[in-house]
């Protein structure tokens, strides 16, 4: 009997044993819960597709994102169009072909890349629109900043400057949706003093695929007209406004005209710092690229997500989550900007 009770206890012992030999043989740090590894076991690959790299913010796009991606032990593949509504389209193909469990785009054209949705959704793939809105196709997810109230804060810091006298407004790309809702933003601002008659918009184009040239040619134009009797400027973007304050200074003017911008890109910290760039709106990159990254997880593994708001893009109520912009100028540019590391003071002249 004695006999019997040691062997069944040495069997047990043996027994859970194994079972601890069994669990110390996973990956110490296991990113992955069964159920996010697709059946394959390979690890969820996520495809972006962004519209260009041509402005600095979009570089910091893409390399945040990446590692918000890979640090949650996930693949990526990126590709960028350029501005180039064709090949955003052959990229995306590419990447569906190439079995993305995921598409992120930045569209070029927000009308034009509807095709791509439904190309994805064709393969069973979910679609996250990043920072920029594809109308006309029923999206999974929008994550943006909230683009009417930079809009607002460009304008409401440019009223305080300026509450009355001659107002330029160089626009942003018109196929880009963003640019749509920051105008939106400054006009809801500006048109009670345009109803009082305290400012008048002199001069209002949009800028062709966001390029600076244009932007310096359209406040040329602007300066030409007005015989340089301007005011105010409310440029879409910094690189938009590094192109009309070029054309400010042709004339003598950079640094007597107030100019707002949006992007925070170091040439226009440079500018506000040096006096010719009256304020920026600073979009913490870092936050949309972890936000998307976090959602792009939830949404590819099927789990239901907490959108703050929704939005109609012209097909559906795109569910959406709006991050906040801040206004930077002189005066904060150190509690934010520098702060956050978003750029370092020795890269900044002037900031010692
Ligand atoms: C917008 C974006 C801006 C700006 C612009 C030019 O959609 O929100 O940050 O940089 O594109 O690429």
């Amino acid at each position: 009997m004695k006999r019997l009770l040691g062997l069944l206890l040495l069997m047990s012992a043996s027994v859970w044993l194994a079972a601890c030999q069994e669990d110390s043989q996973l990956p110490e740090k296991s990113v992955f819960k069964e159920d996010e590894m697709p059946q394959d076991g390979e690890p969820l690959k996520i495809g972006f597709a962004m519209d260009t790299l041509k402005e600095e913010r979009w570089l910091k796009d893409r390399e945040l994102f990446e590692q918000a991606i890979e640090s949650r032990g996930l693949e990526v593949d990126i590709a960028a169009a350029n501005g180039d509504d064709a090949l955003q389209i052959a990229q995306a193909e590419e990447m569906i072909q190439e079995g993305i469990d995921l598409l992120v785009i930045v569209p070029h054209n927000a009308e034009a890349t509807a095709a791509i949705v439904h190309k994805a959704h064709g393969a069973g793939i979910k679609v996250i629109a990043y920072d920029r809105l594809v109308k006309n196709a029923e999206i999974d997810l929008y994550v943006s900043f909230d683009n009417e109230k930079v809009g607002e804060l460009q304008a409401e810091k440019m009223l305080e400057l300026v509450p009355e006298g001659n107002y330029v407004y160089i626009g942003g790309a018109p196929t880009d949706n963003n640019a749509h809702l920051l105008k939106k933003g400054v006009f809801d601002v500006l048109q009670p003093a345009i109803e009082r008659g305290d400012i008048n918009i002199i001069y209002d184009e949009w800028t062709e695929d966001w390029a600076p040239e244009q932007a310096f040619a359209h406040m040329s134009q602007a300066l030409e007209i007005n015989g340089n009797q301007i005011d105010a400027v409310i440029a879409a973007n910094d690189a938009t406004a590094g192109g009309a304050i070029e054309a400010l200074a042709q004339q003598g003017l950079a640094g007597s005209v107030p100019v707002a911008g949006q992007d925070a890109e170091l040439a226009a910290v440079q500018r506000i710092v040096d006096g010719t760039q009256s304020m920026t709106v600073y979009k913490p990159i870092q936050q949309l690229s972890e936000r998307v990254a976090a959602l792009a997880v939830e949404l590819a593994e099927g789990n239901e997500i907490e959108p703050t708001v929704s939005i109609n893009n012209g097909k559906s109520e795109v569910p959406s989550v709006l991050l906040e912009p801040t206004a930077v100028d002189i005066g904060n540019l150190e509690s934010t900007i520098l702060a956050d590391n978003f750029h370092s003071e020795e890269e900044i002249d002037g900031m010692e």
